[in-house]
């Protein structure tokens, strides 16, 4: 995949069994020097394979958490760039999820005001969605995602071989952006979501690439045109709204495309409220997401809670509260009219629904 950006123009390529193809991964990097950054867990599952590719490079180990991924954790970074001698033309190389990327994007767009990156995502939520799109953000505070700037990676190697050792958590998480995207598409994409939904492992089936490839190929057809976020891209935080609100309201137990499924379940039911979508098209959605919802008692997250973080949502520019609602596939729209009374309605309802 080749991708257009205002930032620089980068390429997204498959290939399996990444760590056997170092020679003619790095062949056009030839006399480059490369820093490394990798999630933990894949380096502890990993290890030998990761030993044996980054040969006598500098590497940091970072476990994938929401406070490694804070302003104040950034400088202990920089600081080992600078150590290590880490120079304009120096090349950042990120074996990892969604964490690992953030940091390492906002690192690559401000060090030296941006050097070089060679992204290998490792969860099915980097490889189907964030890989590609220019953003990067880090957390200040109990803020999440509140800094960042735009800057893609130069290259993107994506083995779908990750995924084989992903946690169900992960891997499910991964899974609700995939159903998002598919929403947010046509007819035909959605044929193939089904199709790929009904096989018996959803790791390993013939479906799986095409579906990570169709996920890519929608987000692409959303940020072609508003790669800085300021009008149809925006509709990719269908499902964002509540769920933002959750995973901040729940301390993160629960993690971000799971929320976005569980999200999606709470705009369909205030989009069957408003009478924007119709009761047969709210039941087939609802079938799907009730596959894949966390088991979470989401009775225990407070409407009070719900209504504080949607108010701190940056979407929000008017005084009610703005949601992304929909109709049917490919149709949703942007709504900034949403009340906290319809909010207060909706949470109770939905809490009733809720798989328990
Ligand atoms: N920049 C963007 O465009 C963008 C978009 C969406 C989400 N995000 C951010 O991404 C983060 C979530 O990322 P994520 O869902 O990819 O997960 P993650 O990076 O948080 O990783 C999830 C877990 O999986 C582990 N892991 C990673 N690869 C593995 C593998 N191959 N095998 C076994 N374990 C592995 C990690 O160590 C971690 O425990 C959030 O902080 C979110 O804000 C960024």
């Amino acid at each position: 995949m080749k991708i257009k950006s205002k930032i620089k123009d980068y390429s997204l390529e498959f290939i399996n069994d990444v760590f056997k193809k170092k020679k003619e991964i790095l062949a056009p990097f030839k006399n480059e020097r490369f820093f490394y950054f990798i999630d933990s867990n894949v380096h502890r599952i990993y290890r030998p394979k990761i030993k044996r590719f980054i040969g006598n490079s500098c590497f940091l180990v970072i476990p994938a958490t929401e406070r490694n991924k804070s302003y104040m954790k950034i400088a202990d970074y920089y600081r080992k760039l600078i150590e290590n001698d880490f120079k304009k033309n120096s090349t950042l190389v990120t074996f990892g999820g969604g964490i690992l990327q953030d940091i390492s994007g906002f690192i690559a767009s401000t060090f030296h005001r941006g050097i070089k990156w060679i992204f290998f995502p490792t969860t099915l939520l980097a490889q189907a969605d964030s890989c590609i799109g220019s953003k990067t953000s880090i957390n200040f505070d109990d803020a999440k995602n509140k800094i960042g700037t735009f800057y893609p990676p130069d290259y993107i190697f994506s083995d779908p071989g990750f995924c084989k050792t992903l946690s169900a958590k992960y891997f499910n998480s991964g899974l609700g952006e995939i159903i998002k995207f598919h929403l947010m598409s046509n007819m035909k994409r959605y044929g193939l979501l089904k199709k790929y939904l009904n096989c018996s492992s959803l790791r390993e089936n013939p479906y799986f690439k095409e579906v990570v490839k169709s996920t890519l190929e929608i987000k692409y057809s959303y940020f072609k045109g508003d790669e800085f976020d300021s009008g149809r891209r925006n509709l990719l935080n269908y499902g964002h709204c509540f769920g933002h609100a959750l995973e901040s309201a729940s301390n993160f137990a629960i993690c971000h495309g799971e929320a976005v499924m569980v999200g999606m379940g709470f705009a369909n039911l205030l989009s069957l409220k408003r009478g924007l979508m119709k009761k047969d098209k709210y039941n087939e959605f609802e079938d799907i997401f009730r596959k894949y919802y966390p088991r979470f008692d989401i009775s225990k997250i407070s409407t009070k809670d719900i209504i504080y973080y949607l108010k701190r949502d940056k979407k929000r520019t008017g005084k009610d509260l703005t949601m992304i609602l929909s109709q049917d596939i490919g149709k949703q729209f942007k709504f900034d009219n949403v009340k906290e009374r319809e909010i207060l309605q909706v949470h109770k309802d939905f809490i009733n629904r809720y798989p328990k």
